[in-house]
């Protein structure tokens, strides 16, 4: 691993708009964006029925239970894998200097992962649900998943290997993330379902939700961040010794996390404590990666108000301290005989599914939409009020489910009756309501922005002749 890119071996300089497929990038955001309205729906939906204000109450497809399935899924393979995916095709053929191995392969990707989202809905609304967290997705459809990101695999890793000099850190993190992933779905969504049973397919099923967040969420993200982040600062990674130990100490620590989701369960206590133990390994790993983006950002610090994108991903790694912070307390026994099974957990998920990846996709498509729609955003404020609305938004929503969390925990170890704890939640599910309101609109604010940006785009033909390297002149640093 070396801060040397192939960028820097190059002879000619190279037009990237030759290597990068801009149309499937943005395919891919436009359906990241139709899912995540989708997915928001259904967990406003969720939350009425927790303030017994459900609108749907009694139709059988609407009901709550299957709507939570599809606000979980709709985020993790709608949400996060489509801007994932659109977000690579642009970074990928950048660092690497190369194609991806075939034009036609990525569209049909793209088409085939956009049936596997769609059919997870319409399994899940049908009452066809896999009974594995996170692996909801109905069986019929594993093996088509399974395939898919085999192909997604191939289809990146040819470049990766075809590039030639010292690999930046953001390949290593994509290079393993391909690899994981494919590991990590299989073992989730096959082998408790045929091979293992009892507290064995529970061991398998908390691994498989830690390593969905760990070895595939979290090595793309963090990987992409590498990349955008020194770009928008316009100066180099502060630490790469540092970027190396994130890396392996990603590798090595992660995947030996997965038993916390279930501690105090009849789990064997040595896997437990084991799992405690890597937990804490990663907390510092983490914070290793944060601190060299703080360096990077030293001296730079004034970029944070005029450049919204980095707004986004910096705000997003406060979220993930914080998420590492309160993790830091939830794995011990002591805490986890309060929190399990309340909302602290609800809060904590929110805080890293949105308040870090979400936020940092919505950072990502702030910055490239203008250059693959060849024109700079049509509003400047509705950037600010989408950035804005979200970002306090998460964060009352997180804080919210922490605390009530903390208050449900009590009433129960007081072993008050279990309709207590209800009464005492409605006042923070309320609350809770309110602040997915606010996350909506400051959606609906990004939306309009788009459609007007894209209508723009159109009628202005001069515009779109401009080479995309000179859009965003207000996102870049000063
Ligand atoms: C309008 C905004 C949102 C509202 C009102 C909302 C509401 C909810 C509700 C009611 C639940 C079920 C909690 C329970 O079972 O007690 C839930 C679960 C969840 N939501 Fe959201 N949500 C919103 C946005 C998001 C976003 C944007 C993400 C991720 C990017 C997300 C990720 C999750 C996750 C990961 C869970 C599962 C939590 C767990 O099982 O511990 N939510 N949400």
């Amino acid at each position: 691993m070396n801060s040397t890119t192939s960028h820097e071996l190059a002879a000619e300089p190279i037009d990237p708009t030759e290597l990068v497929e801009e149309r499937l990038v943005l395919w891919y955001f436009l359906a990241a964006i139709v899912s995540i309205s989708i997915s928001l729906l259904g967990g406003l939906l969720m939350s009425m029925q927790l303030i017994h204000w459900n609108p749907h109450d009694g139709v059988e497809y609407l009901s709550p239970g299957r709507w939570r399935m599809i606000h979980t899924n709709a985020i993790a393979y709608g949400f996060i894998a489509n801007s994932f995916l659109g977000a690579l095709h642009w970074a990928i053929p950048r660092l690497t200097l190369k194609k991806v191995l075939c034009r036609r392969l990525s569209y049909f990707i793209f088409a085939a992962w956009q049936v596997v989202v769609l059919s997870t809905v319409a399994g899940i609304l049908m009452g066809h649900a896999q009974g594995v967290e996170w692996g909801e997705t109905p069986v019929w459809i594993d093996p088509l998943a399974q395939v898919g990101l085999f192909l997604v695999a191939i289809n990146f890793l040819t470049p990766i290997i075809r590039a030639k000099g010292p690999l930046y850190v953001s390949l290593w993190y994509f290079m393993a993330a391909f690899v994981w992933t494919f590991l990590t779905y299989a073992m989730g969504n096959f082998m408790p379902q045929y091979y293992v049973s009892g507290t064995s397919a529970g061991a398998i099923t908390g691994l498989f939700i830690h390593d969905l967040v760990g070895l595939f969420v979290t090595p793309l993200a963090w990987g992409l961040m590498y990349y955008f982040v020194p770009i928008l600062l316009q100066k180099p990674i502060w630490s790469h010794g540092l970027s190396l130990v994130g890396f392996w100490g990603l590798a090595f620590f992660y995947p030996l996390n997965g038993i916390h989701h279930f501690l105090l369960s009849p789990i064997p206590m040595f896997l437990q404590y084991s799992a405690i133990v890597a937990t804490v390994a990663v907390e510092f790993v983490v914070l290793t990666v944060i601190i060299n983006f703080f360096g990077t950002l030293w001296g730079s610090s004034r970029a944070l108000v005029t450049n919204i994108p980095l707004r986004w991903f910096y705000t997003g790694m406060v979220c993930y301290f914080l998420t590492c912070l309160q993790c830091s307390m939830q794995v011990t026994i002591s805490f986890q005989k309060v929190i399990h099974f309340s909302d602290w957990v609800v809060g904590h998920a929110h805080l890293v599914m949105f308040g870090v990846f979400g936020l940092w996709f919505f950072g990502m498509m702030t910055y490239l939409f203008p250059r693959l729609l060849r024109h700079p955003w049509y509003s400047r404020n509705l950037c600010e009020w989408h950035y804005w609305l979200t970002a306090v938004g998460i964060f009352v929503m997180a804080s919210d489910l922490i605390l009530a969390g903390l208050f449900q925990g009590y009433y129960w170890v007081s072993l008050q009756p279990w309709d207590a704890s209800v009464n005492g939640s409605q006042p923070f599910w309320i609350v809770r309501f309110v602040a997915g309101v606010a996350i909506i609109s400051g959606q609906i604010c990004f939306f309009v922005n788009l459609w007007k940006t894209w209508r723009l785009a159109r009628a202005s033909d001069v515009e779109s002749l401009l080479p995309n390297t000179t859009y965003g002149p207000a996102w870049t640093a000063e």
